[in-house]
């Protein structure tokens, strides 16, 4: 009989093939001992520690599915190499996208210092009444005619991109290889560099890995023009939070809009949350896995067949 272990933190429930029990864990607390003898791990909201535990104790385990998108946590837990990794790649894409495309609009539309004007009972003349036309350049005011870069082209790409077309937008992608993807053309990072000036939106939907480790950084802050907006939504660990702020600060670029930091949650501290000119929401882009009783009904099966699994993280 195959164990599966699901979480404490969402209620799920797979069809299960012939052969197959599943256990809930909490998420919280160490594997209880009589479940440390299980095959399968299922993650969602689980601490670094309780990871690592399971990493550390659990030795029968052969495969462990986050639901997460980004797969960084469970990477770094220490699961033996033998372990397969499995990310909830695609359970996020709406949540996400949405997110995304209101953290757009909101800096297109001013909506963080509309917002700020209301707490002070002030009517912002200045941002409403009679404005320039979209096309008349110089600000970011609309997605009519925006040029869009989003560094980091993959699923949830591909569900945002076409929402900001709609609106107007032209958009280019960043991924390792270069092409065409979901009808948008894609650079590699070695071409963002002469991208970025011709660029109004950046928008990182990178994950988090070696190579992406402050992606976003002075240089590239340096390069855009100074009417464009930074949009961060994959991981903090890919933006340089200092450097931004200081491209804000100095007026290099006119603003950001973060969704991920490097240190979550952001400090009292951190100098991010007094620039106006930035909007900080707290990783609330996903956290809703859409679909991952399909993901683990198909994983589940495959799993039990020794067939190939959804999703797999390459380690
Ligand atoms: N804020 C939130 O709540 C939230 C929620 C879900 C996910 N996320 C984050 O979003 C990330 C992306 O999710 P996804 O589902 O879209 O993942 P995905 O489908 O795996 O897409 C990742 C994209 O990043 C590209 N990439 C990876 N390393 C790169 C590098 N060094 N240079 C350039 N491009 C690189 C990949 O290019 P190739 O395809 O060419 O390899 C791919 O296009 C996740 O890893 C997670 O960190 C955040």
């Amino acid at each position: 009989m195959t164990t599966v272990l699901l979480p404490s933190s969402i209620a799920l429930s797979p069809t299960l093939p012939d052969g197959v029990r599943t256990a809930t864990y909490d998420v919280d607390q160490p594997v209880p001992d009589d479940l440390l003898d299980a095959e399968a791990l299922v993650a969602w909201g689980n601490s670094t520690a309780q990871l690592a535990d399971a990493a550390r104790r659990m030795g029968r385990l052969c495969w462990v599915q986050t639901l997460a998108a980004g797969p960084d946590a469970v990477l770094t837990a220490g699961f033996a190499p033998h372990v397969e990794i499995t990310s909830g790649r695609g359970l996020h894409d709406g949540p996400v996208a949405e997110h995304t495309l209101a953290l757009v609009l909101a800096a297109a539309r001013r909506l963080p210092e509309l917002v700020r004007a209301q707490d002070q009972h002030r009517w912002a003349a200045e941002l409403g009444g009679m404005q320039r036309l979209p096309h008349e350049g110089g600000e970011f005011r609309s997605l009519s005619g925006a040029r869009v870069l989003i560094w980091g082209f993959g699923s949830i790409a591909a569900r945002l991109a076409p929402l900001l077309t709609v609106l107007g937008a032209q958009v280019v992608g960043v991924a390792s290889r270069a092409g065409e993807r979901a009808g948008y053309p894609v650079i590699t990072p070695a071409e963002v560099p002469q991208a970025l000036p011709g660029t109004d939106v950046l928008i990182g939907i990178l994950p988090a890995t070696h190579a992406t480790r402050r992606a976003l950084d002075a240089a590239v802050f340096a390069r855009l023009p100074r009417h464009a907006w930074v949009v961060n939504v994959g991981r903090g660990s890919t933006l340089d939070e200092e450097a931004l702020l200081a491209a804000i600060a100095g007026g290099r670029i006119a603003g950001a809009a973060l969704d991920v930091f490097e240190t979550e949650p952001l400090p009292p501290s951190s100098p991010l949350w007094d620039e106006p000119r930035v909007l900080i929401t707290p990783h609330a882009a996903g956290g809703r896995p859409v679909g991952a009783d399909t993901l683990l009904t198909d994983n589940i099966a495959a799993f039990e067949r020794g067939e190939p699994l959804r999703n797999v993280v390459r380690r």
